[in-house]
């Protein structure tokens, strides 16, 4: 049988069942979101560019135009980034992947911003309203006209973990992660004299930022990704491998017009820089395949979690329920109730880590949990360690 496709256009007449469980604050994802929602709200409309605006006529042509370019294939960049992300939210979506699909979408609205801040600098800044194709080399578009689009597009037919891997590598790692990163760089090197373009700079800061949290997301998703499946390693590494050499392309074509480069930048610097960032990313990509049985448990309790939460919420409707763990205490508490915590389950991180939800939730029903929980009172599942056997306490 098929499964049923959450995003078909019949099931979207259907009413959708509502959601039992919570949200939760703990995890990256909603950490993420929360940071955005305080640090991410800042307008490119508001920012002041009348000194950027006198200083910018202060510059070398050289200087002009080597600032030109890299606004210009930002500008191009931004623009991709915003038009190709919506797959990958679909493909969360799909996954019912709640606490994601919040964070994705302060996500998409930081790159409409970027998009919208560098067209700002090049029409108020730079007065360039003309075509700037020119400054995009082969690499640049095949990179942001074919690889990027591509990898994205093809989650909406093709949402396995390999293709999302793959799309994150391209879109988070290598696009924000090496490229984006690099071309940061190259912008406070060019802007560190003295406080010249500050309205420029504040919005640099502030998109800057925003591309910490996404990168800590692509991270995020990825080491679960590679963690979960072991054949997402061979896509994940075939990917970084094929789209070194254009990385570097991209680089070069960037210095080939100048000689001498101006601000001191530096062919050789940049392309050194952008291999160590290659290195890093890759590494702590490593770090999470290394880690994979410890982050695949992680992974195995946050679905548990998630699954209780539902089959809780169902026995107990419409009670509220939220789940709490005090950082390093071995145990999650479901508190329930109005007011909340009237009633709680308290279940050991073992219980959660070495049994699957099917097994949590036999043990709650035979021991008539549901029904204690209803009328008040703490229930605790231990785990006895010597024969694996879930242990309800109060006993009956
Ligand atoms: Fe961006
Ligand atoms: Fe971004």
């Amino acid at each position: 049988m098929i499964a049923p496709d959450p995003l078909s256009p019949a099931d979207a007449r259907e009413p959708r069942p509502a959601r039992t469980g919570t949200l939760r604050h703990d995890t990256v994802p909603m950490r993420l979101y929360h940071e955005a929602k305080r640090l991410g709200a800042w307008d490119p409309r508001s920012l002041d560019l009348r000194r950027d605006m006198e200083e910018w006529a202060r510059f070398s042509v050289a200087e002009r135009d080597v600032l030109l370019r890299l606004t210009v294939l930002f500008q191009a960049a931004e623009e991709s980034m915003t038009r190709d992300l919506l797959p990958l939210i679909m493909a969360v979506v799909r996954e019912a992947r709640l606490e994601e699909q919040l964070f994705l979408t302060t996500f998409l609205a930081d790159e409409a911003k970027h998009t919208e801040f560098f067209r700002r600098v090049l029409d108020e800044i730079c007065r360039q309203s003309g075509d700037l194709q020119r400054y995009q080399t082969p690499s640049f578009r095949r990179l942001f006209a074919e690889r990027l689009p591509d990898a994205m597009h093809r989650l909406l037919a093709d949402p396995s973990p390999a293709a999302q891997a793959e799309a994150l590598v391209t879109y988070s790692l290598v696009g924000e992660g090496v490229l984006g990163d690099a071309g940061y760089h190259l912008f406070s090197t060019a802007l560190a004299r003295g406080d010249s373009m500050p309205g420029f700079r504040e919005g640099l800061t502030h998109s800057q930022a925003d591309e910490d949290r996404h990168m800590a997301y692509g991270l995020f998703v990825l080491s679960r990704l590679v963690a979960e499946a072991p054949e997402v390693w061979s896509a994940v590494s075939q990917r970084m491998e094929e789209l070194l050499p254009l990385t570097l392309g991209i680089v070069s074509e960037f210095f080939e017009a100048y000689d001498p480069m101006p601000f001191g930048l530096s062919l050789d610097d940049t392309v050194q820089d952008a291999i160590a960032r290659f290195a890093s990313r890759w590494a702590a990509l490593e770090g999470a395949r290394a880690q994979g049985k410890a982050l695949a448990g992680a992974v195995g309790t946050e679905r548990t979690i998630r699954d209780l939460l539902g089959w809780v919420g169902e026995q107990l409707q419409p009670a509220p329920i939220e789940v709490r763990r005090e950082v390093s205490s071995p145990v999650y508490t479901f508190q329930i109730g109005l007011p909340l915590g009237a009633s709680a389950l308290l279940i050991t991180q073992e219980v959660l880590a070495q049994h699957t939800s099917t097994d949590v939730i036999a043990a709650l029903r035979a021991n008539r949990v549901p029904e204690r929980l209803r009328a008040g009172g703490r229930t605790r599942l231990t785990r006895l360690s010597a024969r694996g056997k879930i242990i309800v306490q109060p006993p009956e």
